[in-house]
């Protein structure tokens, strides 16, 4: 069975709670996601394996840690997804970025997939997949599978706000797949949309609407 880690650090809970507002607008928003998202992926980071290297100070020769391991991957969902690249690379700048486009039909609430770019060595990457909304898990589950068949192996799923629905298909059909995220809210309400959630992240994000 998957993890489910709830970020609950007071810094990205009081920026949560500014993105909920309705009054709070594109730009603010924007700014306060990727903030949250690089407060997410200092915590997501935490088990990223060290190895020790010999280094010389001005003072004297130390044995320090650096990073060691296999190299990262950020996959947003998009739209909203795109939100916490930027946030996200602020703490590891040298991850690669692929791009998964999908949209929730409005009637079905199935996703309708029309883009796919991902790093050509994937399978060789730790890969964090990132969308701000985890509504009916319709959208991650079909991301995760997506990556997964390009031969992913090892990858973590980060959004801001889940519906317990979402958290439950994620982990029923990708129980290999760690999920982190800051909030875990009441329900979806009869249109899919989280209740009581931020309303609909791409719009929020890009003004449109
Ligand atoms: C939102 C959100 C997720 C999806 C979540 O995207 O960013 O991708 O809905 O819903 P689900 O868990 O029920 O699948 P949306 O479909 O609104 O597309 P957009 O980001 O392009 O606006
Ligand atoms: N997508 C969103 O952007 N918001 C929701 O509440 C559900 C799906």
């Amino acid at each position: 069975m998957s993890r489910v880690h709830v970020l609950d650090h007071p810094l990205i809970q009081h920026k949560l709670s500014l993105i909920r507002d309705k009054e709070t607008g594109a730009k603010e928003f924007r700014e306060l996601v990727a903030e949250i998202s690089l407060l997410m992926a200092y915590e997501v980071t935490r088990d990223l394996p060290l190895k020790e290297v010999e280094i010389e100070t001005p003072v004297a020769k130390a044995t320090a840690k650096v990073i060691s391991g296999k190299k990262l991957g950020i996959i947003p969902i998009l739209r909203a997804g795109l939100g916490m690249v930027d946030g996200m690379l602020k703490l590891i700048p040298a991850a690669k970025v692929g791009h998964i486009g999908l949209y929730r039909d409005p009637e079905t609430l199935e996703p309708v997939g029309y883009y796919c770019k991902l790093p050509s060595d994937v399978e060789e990457r730790e890969l964090i997949v990132i969308d701000p909304m985890l509504a009916t898990g319709g959208s991650a589950s079909a991301a995760l599978r997506l990556i997964k068949e390009k031969g992913a192996r090892s990858i973590k799923f980060v959004c801001l706000i889940a519906a317990p629905e979402g958290i439950e298909r994620l982990q029923r059909e990708h129980d290999d797949v760690d999920i982190y995220v800051a909030a875990i809210d009441k329900c979806l309400n009869e249109h899919g949309y989280i209740v009581p959630g931020l309303g609909d992240a791409g719009d929020r994000l890009f003004g449109t609407k």
